[in-house]
């Protein structure tokens, strides 16, 4: 009996990753999405960095609707008519993975194909059959799809049609798109465009900013890096990018994340002692970090960018300190609002450390 049991044991340690249930998530969009990082003239470098590399945890839906082992450049058999190079789907799960290493597998879908507009991906055109057949093809291979990342709008700021009807188009791509694969409130995360190729930027972002469906979350693009051809995202731009998407991901989750654990914070030891944050009332580390700037017109604005350090100071205050859940969940609401009151995406970094560091507030 023993013997029968610690072979089952032994058989399901041993199961290949592509025969268990899986987490999956639909990466689709334009250039962006599919990954242009460390591609020039036509070529990609190669270079992989840490946060992107392959794990046996990690798999990809293969054009021919297999499952094989993750590896960048995701895209290189789906945006087949240009090089793809680095983009945010290996991080994006490597960062999952991290912070929860009792998820399982973790099964990646790609489908962003590089220059596409959202009338593109119109209910019934080729993009948006083959983005459902994919889903389809990587659910009945065993598992849940979770939530799709979403990052597109550039070649809509070009005409000022397209750009005025951004905001309809899209709403309507995700409403078809739950409503096909029949998950009403699929969680979708999108990425708002920070530059773009047309003058009708700010049309597009206000609408990725502002859409009004629940369950859709956004993180901002702005102030990361573009590559030479200042067209699109470095390698290591899309790499943090992949680190904000699964923050924004984690966030609809319930803590606490990790499976059937206690949410005790990790051991001090693990971090810098220079970062030794003190236990602040949730006021005095709202006006130490919302510290207001004053724009041309006098008038007082928040930077996204002290919103974002203060998503990641949170859970740094959380993982380091017993300090109590509900004061950072009130503070969070407070993050919240002010981003709603400023129309600045969502700006919760997960993990991101280092951008607390720089804050530099304690
Ligand atoms: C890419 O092509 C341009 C124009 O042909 C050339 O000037 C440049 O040196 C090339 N860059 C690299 C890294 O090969
Ligand atoms: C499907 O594609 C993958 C990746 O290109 C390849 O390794 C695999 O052999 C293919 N499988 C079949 C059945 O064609
Ligand atoms: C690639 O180019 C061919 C020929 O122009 C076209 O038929 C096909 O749809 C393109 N595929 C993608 C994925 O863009
Ligand atoms: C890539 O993303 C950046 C940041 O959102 C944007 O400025 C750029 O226009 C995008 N490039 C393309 C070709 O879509
Ligand atoms: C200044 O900030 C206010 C409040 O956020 C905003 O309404 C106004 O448009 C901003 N003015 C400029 C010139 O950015």
């Amino acid at each position: 009996m023993f013997t029968f049991l610690s072979l089952i044991l032994l058989a399901h340690a041993i199961s290949p990753a592509s025969s268990q249930e899986k987490n999956i998530f639909l990466l689709a969009g334009q250039s962006n999405m599919s990954g242009r990082g460390g591609v020039t003239n036509g070529t990609w470098d190669g270079f992989v960095p840490p946060g992107c590399g392959p794990n046996p945890s990690v798999l990809r839906l293969a054009a021919n609707l297999t499952w094989v082992p993750a590896a960048e450049p995701l895209h290189k058999d789906i945006d087949v008519n240009v090089t793809a190079g680095v983009g945010p789907g290996m991080s994006f799960a490597n960062a999952l993975l991290a912070y929860d290493p009792g998820l399982g597998v973790v099964g990646l879908v790609p489908c962003a194909i590089g220059g596409t507009k959202i009338s593109q991906w119109v209910r019934g055109s080729f993009l948006y059959d083959q983005l459902v057949r994919r889903a389809g093809a990587a659910a009945r291979g065993g598992g849940k799809i979770q939530a799709m990342l979403w990052y597109q709008g550039e070649s809509d700021t070009v005409d000022e049609e397209d750009a005025e009807s951004y905001k309809g188009r899209l709403e309507k791509f995700f409403e078809d798109l739950r409503s096909d694969l029949q998950s009403p409130s699929l969680p979708i995360i999108q990425v708002a465009i920070a530059s773009a190729q047309g003058p009708f930027i700010e049309k597009v972002r206000e609408a990725q900013l502002r859409l009004d469906l629940a369950n859709v979350k956004c993180v901002d693009a702005k102030g990361l890096e573009l590559g030479r051809d200042h067209l699109h995202l470095t390698t290591s731009a899309e790499a943090q990018l992949g680190g904000m998407l699964a923050g924004s991901f984690l966030r609809t989750r319930p803590r606490p994340i990790k499976n059937n654990a206690p949410s005790s914070p990790p051991p001090s030891s693990t971090l810098p002692s220079s970062a030794n944050p003190r236990i602040l009332p949730p006021t005095t580390v709202v006006a130490q970090l919302i510290r207001p700037t004053v724009n041309e017109s006098g008038e007082q604005r928040l930077e996204p960018g002290v919103l974002r350090g203060f998503g990641a100071l949170l859970d740094r205050i959380w993982a380091a300190t017993a300090a109590p859940r509900v004061l950072c969940d009130a503070a969070h609401e407070h993050v919240a609002e002010a981003c709603r009151r400023e129309h600045v995406a969502e700006a919760f970094v997960g993990n991101h450390l280092s951008e607390f560091l720089e804050l530099n507030v304690f």
